[in-house]
């Protein structure tokens, strides 16, 4: 194997009968190259970003003044992307947390194999993740009124992404009420976000949640009870949407219009805020209101970007008074079509399949292509 094409193994331990160890395990083969190892977790902070590892194995256990937990929160809050393996001993398990940059655990006592294959495995796994999570474009369907058309958009706008060629996942964001489920006729039993194992995330549990709709498009379901919602953490959907992120194109949120804690985390996350807006008093008013908050909390005026539904309905409102009150012109339009997307809806069927023709159809089709035409197809790439 080249040089250039080892992987760059940092080495925090310190208890030197282990590192000597590690040392041993390392030092006939031509995979792993041990930079360095340092016994102080406060100094290697500092050091990081000089030895430029790919990977680094740190002491579940390391003494001194910053302890192994801190220094993983210290890397992340300093921006560093390197994964993580946790050396730890059976009688202290540690679970794997990719979120916060734990990507591995490594159990005593482990053999030269495990050593190299776990080091190999989140080697593969981060660079995976980068490039997916590059790629993918995470939109959340939203608006400060109900009504308006999100559920709608949503679905079509998954659907659309799907028919241009992208891995395409609808998330329901609607928890208490799953507006998904209704929609698309789901049985009550089909699995939903709680399904999923509270812990670590991987893929093979999302295969066994997800719904596989006839439309094409994979979606996560919120629970099937009202009551169910509250069980859902903000720390469960921020996971399941990282794992989402790697593996789809487009991953596309119907949200509800609460601005509680759950929907700001989601509104962090995504890349754009698609906010709905109609001619409506009430819904200008409220979106004017918004507009206003999401500048107090910091969000820049370009994560939002406006759809203006059912555009050709202006109920007295002049166009361009609203642009006036938004401060801009929508950057996108889907116009009125009551005979097409309200039989649509009532079937379960998305419009831009049951009649790709009409104007909605291709109000939607163009929305996605805007939204989500400048990245590539994960599928294109490693995957
Ligand atoms: N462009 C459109 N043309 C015609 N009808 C539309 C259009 N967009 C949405 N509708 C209709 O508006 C109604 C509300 O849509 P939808 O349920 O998608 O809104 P929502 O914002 O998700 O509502 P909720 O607050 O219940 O979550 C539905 O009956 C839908 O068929
Ligand atoms: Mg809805």
């Amino acid at each position: 194997m080249a040089a250039n094409d080892q992987i760059r193994l940092l080495l925090i331990e310190d208890v030197p009968q282990v590192a000597q160890y590690v040392r041993g395990l390392l030092m006939a083969q031509g995979q792993i190259k041990l930079v360095d190892v340092l016994s102080d977790g406060g100094s290697a902070a500092q050091q990081i970003p000089e030895l430029r590892p790919d990977v680094v194995i740190l002491d579940a256990l390391l003494q001194g003044r910053v302890k192994a937990d801190q220094l993983v929160s210290r890397l992340r809050e300093a921006g560093s992307k390197v994964p993580v393996i946790m050396l730890t001993v059976p009688q202290q398990p540690v679970q794997a947390d990719p979120d916060r940059g734990i990507y591995g655990v490594l159990s005593m006592p482990f053999s030269g194999y495990d050593l190299i294959s776990r080091v190999s495995q989140v080697h593969k796994e981060q660079l995976e993740a980068g490039e997916g999570a590059a790629r993918s474009r995470m939109v959340a369907v939203f608006a400060p009124k109900g009504g308006v058309g999100r559920t709608t958009i949503a679905f079509n706008l998954a659907v659309a992404a799907a028919r241009q060629g992208r891995r395409s996942v609808l998330v329901d964001g609607s928890i208490q009420f799953a507006d998904l489920r209704a929609l698309l006729r789901v049985p009550s039993d089909a699995p939903s976000i709680l399904d999923l194992p509270t812990d670590r995330v991987v893929e093979s549990d999302l295969t066994d949640v997800l719904w596989r709709d006839p439309s094409g498009i994979d979606i996560l379901l919120a629970p099937p009870r009202i009551e169910m919602a509250e069980m859902v953490t903000t720390r469960d959907m921020e996971k399941v949407l990282s794992l989402l992120r790697r593996l789809y194109d487009a991953v596309i949120i119907d949200m509800s219009v609460a601005l509680d804690e759950l929907n700001l985390a989601l509104l962090d996350r995504v890349d754009t805020i698609l906010e709905i807006v109609t001619y409506d008093s009430t819904t200008i008013h409220n979106t004017i209101a918004l507009a206003d908050t999401f500048r107090v909390i910091g969000y820049p005026a370009s994560k939002v970007q406006y759809v203006l539904n059912r555009a050709d309905a202006n109920g007295g409102i002049d166009p361009a008074d609203l642009s006036r009150a938004l401060g801009r012109v929508p950057e996108h339009i889907i116009r009125s079509e009551g005979g097409i997307v309200v039989p649509a809806n009532n079937k379960g069927v998305p419009f831009v399949l049951s009649n790709p023709e009409a104007g909605v159809s291709q109000d939607v089709e163009r929305l996605a292509a805007a939204l989500l035409g400048a990245s590539e197809p994960v599928g294109a790439g490693a995957r």
